[in-house]
């Protein structure tokens, strides 16, 4: 199939971009080093391609990508790097067990109270370590350790995720400030013990050196947010869209605002200037002299790889012009 013939919005990922994000990110951090998250791509397709670059534990932000995982073959060691609880799902998670391995983020008594009665046998203690999100205070981390193990869990460690850390643009002050969040959650290594000890993303992948593992998920297919750092990993991902009305001054394409994670803003466009999205529609200025008619393709470079990918059934993986495999975005839901 051409790339061309693909209905859209249709969401492409570049092959050899794909490939070379994965082995820049396996070279750097090989096999466990890196924990993949999951959640950026919402694909076991590509978690397989993962895999194949030497990682065999994986992140996940929901009880949907744990059980899709599973489902899929790579539940070798799975984090559920969130906090859970509806006792439904902590049961079903805990069901998976032992063909795979579960391990589940607390922060409170009442998430550790949940996965105890739910049967769940691993947890990580989360730490807040300066985003304001889940994650327990660094003086409580040893008494919720205490308590998790007096419930029969096996507390594995640590993870503390810095995401207000993760597009800080001077990469000394980025450095600077990881470390004094590592420093938070290397004190509550201290009183919880425990192997794991697990923290990043793709933003801050390469400052990380007293983890034993780092989550990121967008290195493999990128956005302009992240762009925006030089990173080493090359944009990947597009969302193919037709030129489906054109006027003198701009063009219509047919990817709006349902085809776009929007939180990091617009889009922007290959060739042309983005002027706004509508739920259907795209309007851009192409660039000067650049003749756009209907039915033209155009490529859009989304701003938020997660939110994205998330509000499309299918990515195509291509070689230029030619579609090489589709691939289900099965790890969507909750
Ligand atoms: C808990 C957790 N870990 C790690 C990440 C890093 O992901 P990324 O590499 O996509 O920034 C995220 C992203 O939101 C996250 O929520």
């Amino acid at each position: 199939m051409r790339v061309h013939d693909l209905p859209t919005p249709a969401l492409v990922v570049e092959a050899a971009l794909l490939k070379a994000n994965l082995a820049t990110m396996a070279s750097a951090r090989p096999g466990a080093a890196l924990r993949p998250h999951v959640k950026a791509h919402k694909c076991t397709a590509l978690a397989r391609e993962q895999l194949a670059a030497g990682h065999r534990t994986f992140t996940c932000a929901t009880a949907r990508e744990v059980a899709g995982m599973v489902a899929a073959g790579l539940g070798e060691d799975l984090l559920l790097a969130n906090e859970v609880l509806d006792l439904s799902r902590l049961r079903a998670l805990a069901d998976l067990a032992p063909a795979a391995r579960v391990t589940v983020a607390v922060d409170s008594e009442a998430t550790i109270d949940a996965a105890a009665s739910a049967g769940v046998r691993e947890v990580l203690i989360d730490v807040d370590v300066g985003l304001p999100r889940c994650g327990c205070a660094v003086d409580d981390a040893a008494e919720l350790a205490a308590r998790a193990r007096s419930r029969g869990l096996h507390v594995r460690g640590v993870m503390g995720y810095e995401g207000h850390l993760m597009v800080v643009t001077d990469r000394d002050d980025q450095r600077a400030q990881v470390a004094e969040a590592m420093d938070r959650l290397l004190l509550a290594h201290a009183v919880v013990g425990g192997d794991v000890v697990s923290a990043g993303g793709t933003g801050t992948y390469d400052l990380h050196d007293r983890v034993t593992e780092v989550q990121a998920g967008s290195y493999a297919l990128m956005d302009t947010h992240y762009a925006q750092l030089g990173l080493p990993f090359g944009q990947a991902l597009f969302v193919e869209a037709t030129v489906i009305s054109v006027r003198e001054r701009w063009a219509v394409a047919d990817a709006g605002l349902k085809a776009f994670g929007m939180d990091h803003g617009n889009p922007t466009v290959l060739g042309g200037r983005v002027l706004y999205l509508s739920d259907e529609h795209v309007t851009i200025v192409p660039d000067e002299g650049r003749a756009v008619r209907p039915g033209d393709r155009v490529r859009l470079v989304p701003a938020h790889v997660d939110p994205t990918v998330a509000l499309h059934e299918r990515m195509h993986v291509v070689d230029g012009a030619e579609v090489l495999e589709s691939w289900p975005v099965d790890l969507r839901g909750w």
